[in-house]
């Protein structure tokens, strides 16, 4: 009996376009399994789509001045093409605004409420009184009570990184209106996870600690260690799932609510979609959804980055759970992050590698893409994608390694053989050892593969061409052919014969990862052909594949070397959008956090007197100091000041200054500094003086 699974890649939220971090982190793997499992003869449905709902959509809708509803049109419609095109092989993509789903998930929470599972509770939310709205915790800024800066969110200070509740900012401001928000006592409904806790996650998940991947249980333990908080599931937006209850206007369900039973939603509308091609009506199949989602004996696997960890591991398989009659998810295989040379990815920030924008620049170079995203992938620590690695992967591994051995095969059966695919004959130690490392690949990998190490999966993979070479290499059937044609013409025929079989297999066993390459090679391996057109994974690994006689198609090449001028206009954009950033953070710089306060008299200790320079030399040995003759007015004194990077000594004689005149003596490079000059740093680090606005006389004290 084939096993059926349920597989689900995060719902993107459809307020911007797909990047790489994206596909590495989650879509790549998601459809590497998927179409491993499918060659395995294995029940699957793969289902994704786009999350519409939410705080990230209109704040979008806000920023490019349109609706919400257009921001996830044109985005839904925009991620689904190129996933398509990046041959990401989704049963369905759907999204979270359609008709079902609404229903899906509203029906979902009335069942919840039915049963009681809610906890509801009043609690006072920041109200804009002019917009006469509830202001999520996002559309609040204020100052942030850690470092000071004036511009932080209410869930988040993006200057210092600290996650804040919106009442600790100080100075609240709404960003709809700028008025100051007022508290207002509102009603939401609550999941209580505190008590699921006790009751049966706490359990449920270190069942999980041999099975799931380490960075994902260790995640899940650190929120259970913390103890799990009831959970609002209800929201006043005007932007999502309408609450289903009466009194309940203004309230729509929690993003994170709605969004994971998209994935149920979806594989509903996979089956309405199915019915639909068949010309059946809609609800032909309209319980075909259940066994993906409610049978015991369905394997559901979420594939999803790592900041989805608690939603997928806790807070969903609580909802499941309470409502009854669902299954909880078996493996949640999250990744970690790529970063882009170097750098973490940011949509704000305008740092990533756009997946439309590759397809764009990189035609039909998919698996390019696939194979450099999967041989990095994130799957134990984050990452980093370049695009020198990119080049050298596709010219030194796929260009080199995979698509020379295919050529070297394709293109000398033609030579000898007229493009049929030649006998096998008797079988030489050579021979012998390259079929049984064939023979034992497609088990190799498809176990990397299940136990979700993909890179290693690839790297099996490549191995099979690499030994393909080799063989190439250690046979030389080009000598061979040089040397007597005809004499060596059965030990010729068996090299081929043995090679294109190993092409065969390799077309085979790289679909889950190459598709477009597997395509191209079974195209040119003639598949129809075949002893079998589509053989399961489990029957790869032998050498009859190809029929002895069949005819091949004209050679081509699998891949063809990127040049650095290609490579460099990648560099040379990133290298653009770092310098506007740069010049961005120049105006807006980022400020060191405030100190920690003082009384008056603390500040009066501080004798601060104007002087004059009078006289200036550099300290030997140094870079940085100069030693400077103060007049203070009361005496003229040495001071050692560390400007020297910024001004000569000739620039400061003259140069009115500000200083801490009672600092006790200090001794820098052996020189005894009496007093410290007030710089102000700018955003670059330049320092320049702090000095009266016009001359005063030298003594005068600063107040
Ligand atoms: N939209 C979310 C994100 O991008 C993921 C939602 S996954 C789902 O982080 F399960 F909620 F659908
Ligand atoms: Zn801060």
């Amino acid at each position: 009996m084939p096993q059926r699974h349920t597989i689900t890649a995060a719902l993107l939220y459809a307020n911007g376009p797909v990047h790489i971090g994206h596909l590495a982190g989650v879509y790549i793997p998601a459809d590497i399994y998927a179409r491993y499992l499918r060659l395995k003869g294995e029940e699957v449905l793969f289902v994704s789509g786009s999350d519409e709902h939410g705080v990230p959509i209109t704040i979008r809708a806000e920023a490019e001045g349109i609706t919400p509803q257009q921001v996830v049109d044109k985005y839904h419609q925009q991620i689904k093409t190129s996933f398509e095109e990046l041959g990401i092989s989704f049963d369905i993509y759907a999204r979270t605004s359609s008709p079902v789903h609404h229903q899906t998930s509203s029906d979902f929470f009335k069942t919840l409420y039915d049963q009681g599972a809610f906890v509801e509770k009043e609690e006072e939310q920041y109200f804009d009184p002019e917009k006469e709205r509830f202001l999520a915790d996002r559309y609040i800024v204020g100052t942030c009570p850690n470092c000071g800066y004036e511009h932080a969110y209410g869930d988040q200070c993006e200057r210092c990184g600290t996650s804040l509740s919106p009442k600790e900012l100080g100075n609240p401001r709404s960003m709809l209106s700028g008025a100051t928000p007022k508290l207002k006592p509102s009603k939401q409904w609550y999941l209580p996870l505190d008590k699921y806790q006790q009751e049966w996650i706490d359990t449920w998940i270190d069942e999980k600690a041999k099975q799931w991947k380490p960075n994902v249980y260790g995640q899940c333990k650190s929120w259970l260690n913390a103890g799990l908080q009831p959970r609002a599931m209800t929201r006043d937006l005007d932007w999502g799932v309408p609450v289903p209850l009466p009194n309940a206007e203004g309230k729509v369900l929690y993003v994170w609510f709605d969004a994971p039973i998209g994935y149920i939603s979806a594989t509903k509308e996979y089956f309405i979609e199915k019915a639909r091609a068949e010309g059946k009506p809609d609800d032909a199949y309209a319980t075909a959804w259940k066994p993906y989602w409610q049978h015991n004996d369905t394997a559901l696997t979420h594939f999803i980055g790592k900041d989805n960890i608690v939603f997928h591991c806790i807070i969903f398989p609580a909802m499941l759970k309470a409502h009854g009659g669902y299954i909880l998810p078996t493996q949640v295989p999250a990744n970690e992050f790529m970063n882009l040379e170097g750098d973490k990815i940011s949509t704000s920030r305008n740092w990533a590698v756009w997946l439309h924008e590759y397809l764009r620049d990189f035609p039909n170079k998919q698996d390019v893409l696939r194979y450099t995203l999967a041989a990095n992938m994130p799957e134990t620590k984050d990452n980093d994608f370049t695009w020198k690695d990119f080049q050298s992967k596709n010219n030194s591994e796929l260009v080199a390694i995979l698509g020379n051995f295919v050529n070297r095969a394709v293109v000398l059966t033609h030579k000898y053989f007229e493009g049929k695919v030649p006998p096998c004959h008797q079988l030489e130690a050579a021979d012998q050892a390259l079929i049984a490392e064939l023979q034992a690949a497609p088990e190799r990998i498809g176990q990397a593969i299940e136990a979700y190490r993909f890179r290693e999966a690839l790297s099996l993979l490549m191995d099979v061409a690499r030994a393909g070479n080799k063989y190439f290499q250690d046979t030389a059937p080009w000598v061979l052919y040089k040397q007597d044609p005809e004499g060596n013409r059965t030990r010729i025929e068996t090299i081929l014969h043995i090679g294109l079989q190993l092409c065969a297999n390799l077309a085979a066993l790289a679909e889950p990862f190459l598709p477009f390459t597997a395509a191209k090679l079974r195209e040119m391996l003639n598949a129809p052909q075949w002893s079998q057109a589509n053989p399961q994974w489990q029957e790869l690994g032998n050498i009859d594949l190809l029929l002895v006689g069949a005819p091949l198609a004209e050679a081509s090449l699998l891949f063809e070397k990127i040049e650095d001028e290609a490579i460099q206009v990648q560099v040379d954009r990133l290298e653009g959008i770092k310098q506007a950033r740069s010049l961005e953070t120049a105006q807006a710089p980022s400020l060191a956090p405030l100190q920690a306060e003082i009384v008056f008299d603390d500040f009066a200790k501080i004798d601060l007197r104007v002087g004059t320079i009078v006289a200036a030399e550099k300290v030997k040995k140094t870079k940085k100091l100069l030693q400077l003759t103060v007049d203070t007015g009361i005496d003229q004194r040495t001071v050692v000041s560390g400007i020297a990077e910024h001004y000569s000594p000739e620039e400061v004689i003259g140069q009115q200054v500000c200083l801490v005149a009672n600092l006790a003596p200090r001794e820098l490079k052996g020189i005894p500094s009496q007093g410290m000059i007030l710089m102000a740093e700018d955003a670059e680090g330049k320092l320049v003086f702090v000095s009266p606005q016009r001359l005063v006389n030298n003594g005068a004290g600063v107040k």
